[in-house]
């Protein structure tokens, strides 16, 4: 399964991108405005660091808008991914954006009706909210494994980029289930790592070692 980091925060992406962690980046208005930044300048900043896909998304509502705006982004970087909404003009514009081989993020999915109605229109990547779900009480990960169950029926290209992830059994399940992609908060990216007995061991070992004495050297 392939790591995007769900942030427009330069030094996040920064930090973990040098750890080799990487695949690419997802960001959106609320993600931007929470940076503080001029989207074509942290943009641009952000395709520079990761070489993978790097999601940028449209304001505009209707068709011809969102190719307008979908020009500017594209200019900005050769890995940038136009992130369209879930709607019918959203989906036209993305047929037209894959047609020409420019890549699209089909973003705000909630149903797997919607993802094989964006596998159709040639989607790069679909994103589902999983989190946003779970907080109306419904089951957001079985929505994942709908859509896996529906795209290998008909093996669309579409790759599913499980989004709105807030803990790590969500990225634990996403995984599970076959998710192409996990989107994933910076903080949780990093809690992935921790596990108190990783600590506890590192502190019996380090405590043994200096016993001994030693240095390898
Ligand atoms: O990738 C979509 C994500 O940013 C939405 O997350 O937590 O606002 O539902 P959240």
């Amino acid at each position: 399964m392939k790591f995007f980091v769900d942030t427009a925060d330069v030094k996040e992406i920064r930090d973990l991108n040098d750890l080799g962690l990487l695949d690419g980046v997802t960001t959106n208005p609320s993600l931007i405005m929470k940076s503080g930044r001029d989207i074509t300048e942290v943009t641009k900043e952000i395709c520079d660091i990761v070489e993978g896909p790097v999601s940028a998304e449209v304001t505009a509502l209707d068709h011809d808008g969102m190719m307008k705006e979908a020009e500017v982004l594209a200019k900005i970087a050769s890995n940038i991914c136009i992130k369209v909404p879930l709607t019918p003009d959203g989906l036209k514009t993305c047929k037209a954006l894959t047609s020409q081989d420019q890549m699209v993020n089909v973003t705000l999915c909630f149903s797997a009706n919607q993802a094989l109605l964006a596998a159709k229109a040639g989607a790069t990547f679909i994103s589902p909210f999983v989190g946003r779900l779970d907080d109306l009480g419904l089951d957001g990960m079985e929505l994942i494994s709908e859509i896996r169950t529906i795209y290998d029926n008909y093996d669309f290209d579409t790759e599913i980029l499980t989004a709105s992830i807030r803990t790590v059994n969500h990225v634990k399940q996403a995984a599970m289930i076959g998710s192409d992609v996990a989107t994933v908060p910076p903080a949780t990216l990093h809690a992935l790592f921790k596990h108190p007995l990783t600590d506890k061991g590192i502190d019996a070992f380090l405590a043994d070692w200096a016993k001994t004495g030693q240095k390898i050297a």
